[in-house]
């Protein structure tokens, strides 16, 4: 899922993102009840109206950005409150509100509120995050109201294998739509991740989707599919395209570099993306000149490789050859299978 966390995947136009070969995007509950305001979203007929995108969306309950951008927040039993990184304004979130707001934006998905902690953590407190986000994602369950919205639970857990496993197991058994994996990407190595993630997906029910939440690198896709990962969501195709970075089949490309001035290649010679029909000279141009068409461009590029390697894995699961393809892949990125 590209990543649309203000409404709006950054950079690109609704017909661009789809053009990418994107099915879902992601929306963030956090930033929407700050700006423009979930009631505002309402009123402007929910977000699908409101951005224009009719395919599937998935909210984010702002479990993480309580975490990761929300100054001065604190967690009890009751709530994460936090002062809005925008104006200051306290904001209780209670796992009954995230599902209130993500009402009110109307996504197709919405997630559990969850308790993120930073790792490397100790064991009592990943412990209380883990039993927290188990109490959280039953009030979430019995806060929601919409039949057409589906709701997913969040594992948490650290990189403790058991506890992982008691997390998903017990999850498991309360019946959501489909399951995340969260609580990785936040300082642990990546072979720490891919354990992580292969510790609990065999406890998530085969048949609903398993997603990885905020992850990751082309490798990191391929690693985590092999270990029974269905869905991603990451700004990282976004966000490095913007800074000048494009990812190929032989690793990424940084277009400000001076080896590029001339250079009269495309990105990539067999991509459909709108950055490939022009050389990475004029790609390295734009963005010196600090044009805003270098970052829609490799935004436009990422999202379309990234898209791509999700297709291409599909094909090869469906084919019985996906480890194959992965070490092919992996190799061109300068990585082996781990
Ligand atoms: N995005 C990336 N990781 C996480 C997580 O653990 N929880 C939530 N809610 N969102 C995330
Ligand atoms: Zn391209």
């Amino acid at each position: 899922m590209p990543v649309g966390t203000q409404g709006t995947v950054k950079g690109l136009t609704i017909d661009q993102v789809a053009s990418t070969g994107a099915d879902m995007i992601l929306g963030n509950t956090y930033h929407l009840r700050l700006r423009p305001g979930h009631e505002t979203v309402r009123q402007l007929g929910g977000l699908h109206a409101m951005s224009g995108w009719d395919g599937p969306i998935l909210t984010d309950s702002g479990g993480f950005q309580v975490f990761s951008l929300g100054a001065l927040n604190s967690v009890t039993e009751q709530a994460a409150t936090f002062r809005s990184h925008i104006d200051g304004e306290k904001v209780v979130l209670t796992p009954e509100h995230s599902i209130e707001i993500q009402e009110a934006l109307g996504s197709d998905v919405a997630m559990v509120l969850d308790h993120v902690i930073a790792l490397p953590a100790s064991k009592p407190e990943v412990e209380d995050a883990l039993a927290r986000s188990i109490r959280w994602a039953a009030r979430c369950r019995e806060a929601s109201t919409l039949d057409r919205q589906a709701l997913f639970a969040i594992v948490q857990g650290g990189l403790d294998p058991e506890l992982r496993r008691q997390c998903a197991t017990e999850l498991a058994s309360m019946d959501f739509e489909g399951y995340a994996v969260g609580g990785l990407s936040v300082g642990e190595t990546p072979e720490e991740m891919y354990a992580a993630a292969a510790v609990t997906t065999p406890h998530l029910p085969a048949d609903k989707p398993r997603y990885l939440m905020g992850v990751g690198t082309p490798r990191d896709l391929l690693e985590n599919i092999a270990r029974g990962i269905d869905l991603f969501d990451c700004v990282m195709p976004t966000r490095n395209g913007r800074n000048g970075l494009a990812f190929t089949d032989k690793g990424p490309i940084k277009l400000r570099n001076a080896v590029h001035r001339e250079d009269t290649q495309p990105l990539m010679e067999d991509c459909p993306c709108l950055a490939c029909r022009h050389s990475r000279g004029y790609l390295r141009h734009l963005f010196i000149a600090k044009e805003m068409l270098g970052p829609t461009l490799l935004s436009h590029h990422n999202l379309t490789y990234y898209g791509r390697i999700m297709a291409e894995a599909r094909e090869a699961i469906q084919q019985d050859r996906f480890s194959q393809f992965a070490a092919e892949k992996l190799a061109g990125w300068g990585h082996r299978p781990v």
